[in-house]
């Protein structure tokens, strides 16, 4: 038996990031099947026009805003529909993550709905999760099943050397963030020591935060900032506000999950124009929307060739651990996309 002939499998997209499904289609040359389409009322209508009987099942939907609870009742059937018609395997390939900051009981009586979520799928049928850069890693043992997450590092990285800056300081804009920062600041080399904001959160707002004080020298340094997710906007601006202040030579960002919502009349595109941020590097976990793609500075870097190579991996039953948190793309973990990856990085951006 080939490994081609290994696995038979199925990707499916749901509705949220159809642009990124084809990529990975497109990379793993494998049609991939839309199969979500809508009642005149609205209801979600599944129509699956493959056999899924025996086969290994990709499910690929970013439950991300603007309609996260749509987009997990989407995968919630897809999960379903697949079981129900006996697929083998099925893998939630969920780029975005929904509700994974509710990762903890955050007052009295709040759920966890970072673990919920995750528990619904496994009940519909899901036999592993695929992720990337969860808020927080704590969050798979909500389920004894797989859950693999990838770390987009793999693809910003490359993007950070391609600027030549030499040696960087690493800035995390929020306590929980310390650890992905010394992670890129290994990764990238950078100065012995990373900066950190201390940032506190407004216990009646959820979306308002202020800063406080730092740690680090960041005194005629290039700065990067790294995080999981910017959302509104706050925190990042708030952080390079504040490293500006402190003398900061340039300051950029390296984000994976760019959301963007607009809040109280801000709205983090405008923010982000007239801020002191040079440049910030965004994956395409979120579909995003034209003003994004066009802003000028804004980058999109693809996670596509990771989440092809993970979703290869696993239906060969290869190991995908060399995908994770300390690994720079080499003709090893990547083989099928060297020129992208080690010959000019920015082929993966998608402007
Ligand atoms: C929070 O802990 C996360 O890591 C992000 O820093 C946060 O979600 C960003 O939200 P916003 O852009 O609204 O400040």
């Amino acid at each position: 038996m080939t490994k081609e002939q290994f696995n038979d499998y199925v990707l499916i997209s749901g509705s949220s990031n159809p642009e990124l499904a084809s990529k990975i289609g497109g990379i793993l040359d494998k049609e991939v099947c839309f199969p979500v389409r809508q009642f005149a009322d609205g209801e979600i209508k599944i129509d699956i026009n493959v056999s899924l009987r025996g086969k290994d099942v990709f499910i690929i939907q970013s439950t991300a805003p603007p309609a996260v609870d749509k987009y997990y009742m989407e995968t919630f059937f897809l999960a379903s529909a697949a079981r129900r018609t006996s697929a083998k395997d099925i893998t939630a390939v969920l780029p975005y993550y929904g509700y994974s900051r509710q990762d903890k009981m955050h007052k009295q009586r709040s759920p966890i709905a970072a673990a919920d979520v995750a528990q619904i799928l496994v009940d519909r049928g899901v036999k592993r999760l695929l992720t990337i850069d969860l808020h927080s890693e704590q969050i798979q043992s909500s389920i004894s099943d797989a859950w693999d997450n990838l770390y987009a590092s793999s693809v910003l990285i490359p993007e950070i050397r391609n600027l030549k800056l030499g040696k960087i300081v690493v800035a995390s804009p929020d306590k929980g963030g310390v650890e992905r920062a010394t992670t890129y600041q290994d990764m990238l080399e950078g100065e012995e020591d990373i900066a950190v904001v201390y940032k506190k959160r407004d216990p009646r707002s959820p979306n308002r935060s202020r800063i406080t004080t730092m740690i680090g020298d960041v005194e005629d340094k290039d700065v990067l900032i790294t995080d999981d997710i910017i959302d509104t906007g706050g925190t990042l601006m708030n952080a390079a506000n504040l490293l500006k202040q402190k003398g900061a030579r340039s300051v950029r960002a390296a984000i994976t999950h760019g959301i963007f919502s607009k809040f109280e009349d801000r709205d983090p595109l405008m923010v982000l124009e007239h801020s002191a941020i040079e440049t910030l590097f965004v994956t395409d976990t979120i579909r995003h929307r034209d003003e994004v793609l066009s802003h000028p500075k804004i980058k999109v870097v693809s996670v596509a060739p990771l989440f092809a190579e993970a979703i290869k991996r696993i239906n060969y039953g290869e190991s995908i651990s060399e995908l994770f948190r300390y690994t720079i793309p080499n003709e090893d973990t990547l083989p099928l996309y060297k020129e992208q990856y080690l010959d000019s990085p920015s082929h993966l951006r998608i402007h």
